[in-house]
Parts: structure tokens; C-alpha cells; sequence
């Protein structure tokens, strides 16, 4: 009896030490097993979420390597899409001229192309971009009828065009001045390509000359059998002797080499595309009166200049062009006024702050201006039309639309007008 107690007693010791043995066995395992739980957890952190982010760099990679190739499609797609145009005349190819513009990327030069594409002529242009813009042309760019060359008259130019309107040269004082050997070398060495070119081609050419060619006269107005009255070494002699020889040689080839030539002397002349930093009377004053800044009249403002709006000129240049005439003849406005009454009509046009100041007078600036246009009148059948109100409106809005512009996207305002 004795013996079966023990022997329960040694089994149930037995079974408690199973039982804490167990105890200890499971307690230790939880512990292990929660370790295991949170080191699990870390290294889910640290490896799981780092992929995570990994991943989501791959995916935003991938998604701006798309957009980046759907870029492309679309600049692709859009070089596909047919560029509208300004709806040019048809001409059969009897009618159709091929007329090179030289300097037709600048103010005036444009104005021309755009005349001349809407007629339905094919236009070259031949620009070096000194004072031209491309976007000045830019909404003819890619039509079939125009092409742009991007040349320095200086050299030789071999194309083949039956017609040539000669303008390429700086013509505002600033742009002139700035390299006066490259102004004479233009309007002469320039002069002698063009030339060249239109006698081998038997082609008209019409050269653009000015009224600087009158100097600071002493007959006024100017008639076109005025000789003159220029200082040949003061600072605008690179222009204004430039233009003089450019002249001298045109009608020394007509007379040697029996040439077509067409000479005009344009005036003044002012209208949307001018240059921002062109530094003469119009654009000056009007971009001071828009920016509420001084407008400074050099001397006593007493000096008269007469004005006309670009679309006038390139009536008088186109009806130059197609006529018999072949002497000089003086493109401008004569309706003539004081520096100083023009500075305030652009104030009043303009509105603003704007005070007027007198500054010391400008060297061998000529003291009056103004064209005799009877032979304009008569053999061109050729007057101005636009009223000096209507054109400085149409040319504050550009340059006040030029002041605003900070994106290359707002540009092109003025395009062509149906004439
Ligand atoms: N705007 C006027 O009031 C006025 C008055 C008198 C005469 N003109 C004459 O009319 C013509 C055009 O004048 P604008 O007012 O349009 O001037 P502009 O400066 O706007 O245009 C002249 C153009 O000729 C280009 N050019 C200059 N040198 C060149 C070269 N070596 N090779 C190729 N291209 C060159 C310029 O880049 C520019 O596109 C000029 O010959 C000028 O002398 C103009």
C-alpha cells in the first residue's frame, strides 16, 4: 500500500515537473515567438516598405519616360497638321513672279513680303537677322510660295528671281552707327551683289534709298533734283554717303549694263514690326509715353519730320516697282510736324504721366523734313492715305502689346491685312 502511494506520489511529481517543464517550454517559446513577430515586423519595415517606395519610383519613371515619348507623337503629329496660313491670290505661273526681298525680315521688308505673298508671288528673303526678326515672317514659314535665307548681302548670292527689292541695311541711327564700316560695306559692297545678280539675271530691281540723301537741307521740301546738303565725315556719313554711292552705283550699272532700275527715297516711316530699340522719334516717344517715363525732345523740338505709316510706303513701293519710271523718286508723307507737336499728340494718344524735356541737340540732325511727292503724285498715281491718328493707334498697340510680352507664344498679332 505503502509502496503504491509512493509510486502515485513519484508519478504525480512527475507529472508537475512535465507540467512546469512544459510551463517553462511554452513561456520561453511565446517569448521567442514574439521576438521573432517583431523582428519580422522590422525587417517588413525596413525591406518590405522600402520596395515600396523603390517601386513607386520606378512606376513615376516610367510614367514621365511615357510622357516624355508622347511628347515626341504629338510634336511629330503636329509637323503633320497642314500650318494655316493667310489666304494668298492664286496666280498661274505666267502671272506668279519669283522676287527677292533683301532685308525683308526687318520692318518695312516684312510689311512687303506679306504684300507681295498675299498677291500670290513667291518671295525669297534674304536677311542677316542684324536688326530683322525671324518672327517677323514667321507666319509665312513653311509655305509653299516663300522661303527664307539666311544670308549677309556682303557676300554673293547666286539664286535665280525676277525681281529684286533691295532693302537690306540698318536704318536707324543707333543700328547704323553702332558698326558704321559694316553700314558703307552693306550699302555698297551689298549693292554691287545685288546689282550683279539683277544684270545676270536681266531682273527689275527697285533699291531702297532715303531722304538722308538730302543731308540737312536748304530747299524745302526736298524734290528729288536736290543735290543735297551732307557732312561726308560727321556721324551718320556711313548712312547717309552709304546710301548716296549705293545710288551712284545703281544708276552707273543701268547706264553701263542696260538695267531696269527702280530708285526710291523713303522718308520716315513708322508702323507695328518697328524695332523696340529702333531710337527714333516715333518709337522713343511712344514706348517712354507707355512707360510713364520722360520724353525727351532733342533741342527745341522746333526740327520738323514728316511721317508716314508703313502701309503706305509699301504701296508706293510696289507701284515704284511696276512702273516705267526710272529716276528717283520720294516716298513719304508730306504733311510736316514740330518734334515737339508730335511728342504731345502721342502723349494724348497715349495718356499717362509723361512730362516733356528738352535735351541738348543731336549732331548734324537734320532741321527739316519733309517730301515733294508731285512726281510720286504723277507718275505713280501714288499718294499716303492712312491719317497720322489711325496709324500711331495701330502702332501704340503694338509696341504696347511688345512691352507686355514675357512668353515667346504672344507674338503674331499683326498679321497681314487684306489690302
Ligand atoms: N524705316 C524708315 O523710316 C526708312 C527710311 C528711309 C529709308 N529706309 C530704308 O528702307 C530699308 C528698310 O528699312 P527698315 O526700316 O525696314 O529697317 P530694318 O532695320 O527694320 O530692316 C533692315 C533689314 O536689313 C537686314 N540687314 C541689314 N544688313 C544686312 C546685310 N548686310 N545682309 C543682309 N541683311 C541685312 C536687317 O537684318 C533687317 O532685317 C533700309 O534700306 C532703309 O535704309 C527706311
Amino acid at each position: 500500500m505503502i509502496q503504491v502511494t509512493w509510486k502515485i506520489k513519484h508519478v504525480l511529481v512527475s507529472v508537475v515537473f512535465l507540467l512546469i517543464l512544459l510551463l517553462i517550454f511554452f513561456a520561453k517559446y511565446n517569448s521567442k515567438h514574439n521576438a521573432a513577430q517583431k523582428t519580422g515586423q522590422y525587417l517588413y519595415k525596413k525591406f518590405v516598405f522600402n520596395d515600396e517606395i523603390e517601386y513607386n519610383k520606378q512606376l513615376l519613371q516610367e510614367a514621365s519616360d511615357r510622357i516624355q515619348e508622347l511628347e515626341k507623337k504629338i510634336l511629330a503629329l503636329e509637323s503633320q497638321v497642314p500650318k494655316s496660313y493667310p489666304d494668298v491670290k492664286f496666280l498661274n505661273y505666267l502671272s506668279r513672279k519669283r522676287i527677292l526681298i533683301t532685308g525683308g525680315a526687318g520692318f518695312v521688308g516684312s510689311h512687303l513680303v506679306d504684300r507681295l505673298m498675299l498677291q500670290g508671288h513667291e518671295v525669297i528673303v534674304a536677311d542677316n537677322f542684324f536688326t530683322g526678326r525671324k518672327r517677323n515672317v514667321e507666319h509665312w514659314i513653311g509655305h509653299e510660295n516663300f522661303e527664307l535665307i539666311h544670308h549677309d548681302i556682303v557676300n554673293p548670292l547666286f539664286i535665280e528671281v525676277d525681281e529684286i527689292y533691295h532693302l537690306a541695311s540698318p536704318a536707324s541711327p543707333p543700328h547704323y552707327m553702332y558698326n558704321p564700316v559694316k553700314t558703307i560695306k552693306t550699302n555698297t559692297l551689298g549693292t554691287i551683289n545685288m546689282l550683279g545678280l539683277a544684270r545676270r539675271l536681266n531682273a527689275r530691281i527697285l533699291i531702297a534709298s532715303t531722304s538722308e540723301v538730302y543731308g540737312d537741307p536748304d530747299i524745302h521740301p526736298q524734290p528729288e533734283t536736290y543735290w543735297g546738303h551732307v557732312n561726308p565725315i560727321g556721324p551718320r556719313a556711313c548712312y547717309d554717303e552709304g546710301k548716296r554711292v549705293s545710288e551712284t552705283l545703281t544708276y552707273a550699272y543701268a547706264k553701263q549694263e542696260n538695267m531696269q532700275v527702280r530708285v526710291a527715297r523713303i522718308f520716315n516711316t513708322y508702323g507695328p514690326r518697328m524695332h523696340m530699340n529702333d531710337g527714333r522719334v516715333v518709337s522713343n516717344f511712344i514706348l517712354q509715353a507707355l512707360q510713364n517715363d520722360v520724353i525727351t525732345v532733342y533741342g527745341s523740338g522746333d526740327q520738323t519730320r514728316s511721317f508716314q505709316y508703313v502701309s503706305d510706303l509699301v504701296d508706293g513701293l510696289v507701284a515704284l516697282m511696276g512702273s516705267n519710271y526710272t529716276q528717283p523718286i520720294n516716298l513719304g508723307n508730306p504733311v510736316e510736324h514740330s518734334i515737339i507737336e508730335f511728342a504731345s499728340i502721342i502723349k494724348g494718344l497715349v495718356g499717362g504721366r509723361s512730362k516733356i524735356k528738352h535735351l541738348a541737340q543731336v549732331e548734324d540732325d537734320p532741321q527739316r523734313r519733309r517730301p515733294d511727292i508731285t512726281r510720286a503724285k504723277k507718275y505713280l498715281n501714288w499718294e499716303p492715305k492712312v491719317d497720322l491718328n489711325a496709324g500711331l493707334h495701330k502702332t501704340v498697340n503694338y509696341f504696347k502689346h511688345e512691352l507686355h510680352r514675357f512668353k515667346h507664344s504672344q507674338r503674331n498679332k499683326f498679321l497681314p491685312e487684306k489690302p
